[in-house]
């Protein structure tokens, strides 16, 4: 079964729209569930492909999952007694390997497949491995499965130096850290606004872990665990999709249930070329006419601009006025969709190295047959097929509804023409 989406434009997004729950930070809090003693209720989690695999790995480890709400979940994990999540869920999430941590400091033992997710470039572990072992567990890539094995009598506090401001490191260590006895200083964290959401969580959960969303994170471990009602934070990713489609159609878009002090990157980028962005409480407002100006904009950890908006921005930048120039500074290979987009009249040429993208405005996008090539990848062609004349149709869409939480049944309220349709082939 393959899923299309189908865009006829250009169209002008108009009216307001709703943001979902984090999906990054729901990757990682859902499998943080299992540190608990007792049930979380977790609230504002996206409806996606995503979430439901976490969901069902915490089935098949012996977990109670109830839906009280399409985004409000009970989660009772005091009945699991497995260590191994099924390879076929692990492998198509990069937060597969959440699972790791938390099932060596509650069951002394992890055997969890090797992440999958986006084909984004080389997406190592080393970081992960790291602050584990330095917690004490033995951690390990087999060989021969080419499993992650873990296994531990117990955690101990340490100093951790992470190499780079990883998001996945951060975390796994933070989940290990509030399991281990004694104290844990995690050193150049990763900053994301989903770190902040999980250490919140593990806060609420009874944990004491403070400084998340600097760059220095210090945990005092080895207290009780209990269960607790959460909300997770909205998706930054999403809404930024949104602000830059409102601003791609020439639209007047109200975006609601934001944090607007975690889009200031975007926000900034976008008043450079021209867009008018308002902001208010938990909205913002994007408004935006044809004549937009060419920017430079660079990929950076938090709070620089967001590698997984550097798609969706280019695909805006395409019709502006002049020559833009990307620059991917996180992961290896994020320029794989501009071959689709030059399918639609684009004028994209990406630097030998996969690192530098320079876009030529062009007058207009035409419609064309492509491929969605990861996740951000598609959102990216989604907007390109709003802005462009005649009917695109948008293949791989299963990488779309992976992350976005019913992304055409929110754009077509937005009066847009499309449709996500199921093919049999
Ligand atoms: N890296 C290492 N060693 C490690 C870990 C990472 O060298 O042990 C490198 C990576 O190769 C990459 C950089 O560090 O160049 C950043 O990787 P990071 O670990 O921060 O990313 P991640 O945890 O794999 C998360 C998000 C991604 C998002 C990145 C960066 C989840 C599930 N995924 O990935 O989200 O792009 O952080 O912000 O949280 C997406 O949502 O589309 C997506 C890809």
């Amino acid at each position: 079964m393959r899923q299309i989406m189908k865009i006829t434009g250009p169209c002008r997004l108009s009216g307001t729209v709703r943001i979902s729950g984090s999906k990054n930070a729901s990757a990682a809090i859902i499998p943080a569930t299992i540190l608990a003693k007792g049930e979380c209720i977790l609230e504002n989690l996206p409806d996606n492909n995503d979430t439901e695999a976490m969901l069902d790995t915490l089935r098949y480890l012996g977990a109670s999952v109830t839906k009280l709400e399409s985004s409000r979940v009970s989660i009772d994990t005091s009945t699991i007694d497995r260590c191994d999540p099924p390879d076929r869920l692990m492998s198509i999430m990069r937060a597969s390997y959440y699972f790791v941590p938390v099932l060596l400091g509650t069951k002394g033992k992890a055997e969890v497949a090797m992440p999958g997710g986006c084909n984004i470039g080389p997406r190592p572990i080393d970081q992960t491995l790291k602050g584990l072992r330095l917690l004490g567990a033995n951690v390990y890539v087999d060989d021969v499965t080419g499993k992650i094995m873990g296994s531990c009598d117990h955690l101990t506090g340490a100093d951790v130096y992470f190499d780079i401001p990883s998001v996945g490191a951060t975390a796994n260590t933070m989940m290990a850290a509030v399991m281990a006895s004694g104290r844990t200083t995690l050193h150049n964290a990763a900053k994301e606004p989903h770190i902040v959401d999980l250490a919140n969580f593990l806060c609420a959960m009874g944990a004491r872990v403070l400084g998340a969303g600097t760059d220095i994170i210090r945990i005092t471990g080895g207290r009780p665990m209990h269960g607790t009602s959460y909300a997770i934070i909205p998706d930054q990713i999403e809404t930024g999709t949104y602000m830059i489609a409102a601003a791609a159609t020439q639209g007047d878009v109200t975006i609601e249930g934001v944090i607007p002090l975690h889009m200031e990157a975007l926000t900034a980028k976008l008043l450079e070329m021209g867009v008018s962005v308002t902001t208010k409480d938990d909205t913002i407002h994007i408004s935006s006419g044809r004549s937009l100006r060419p920017v430079e904009v660079k990929t950076q950890v938090y709070p620089g601009f967001p590698t997984d908006l550097q798609q969706p921005l280019t695909a805006l930048l395409t019709m502006a006025n002049g020559t833009s120039s990307v620059y991917e500074q996180i992961f290896e290979n994020r320029f794989r969709f501009t071959a689709e987009l030059n399918k639609m009249g684009a004028d994209i040429t990406v630097s030998e190295n996969n690192r530098i993208a320079k876009v030529n405005g062009v007058e207009a996008l035409h419609a064309a047959d492509i491929m969605a090539t990861d996740l951000r990848a598609g959102a990216a062609m989604v907007i390109a097929g709003l802005m462009a004349q005649g009917t695109t149709r948008i293949d791989g869409c299963h990488y779309i509804l992976r992350g976005y939480e019913r992304m055409d049944e929110k754009l077509r309220a937005l009066n847009a023409d499309i449709e996500c349709i199921t093919t049999e082939d």
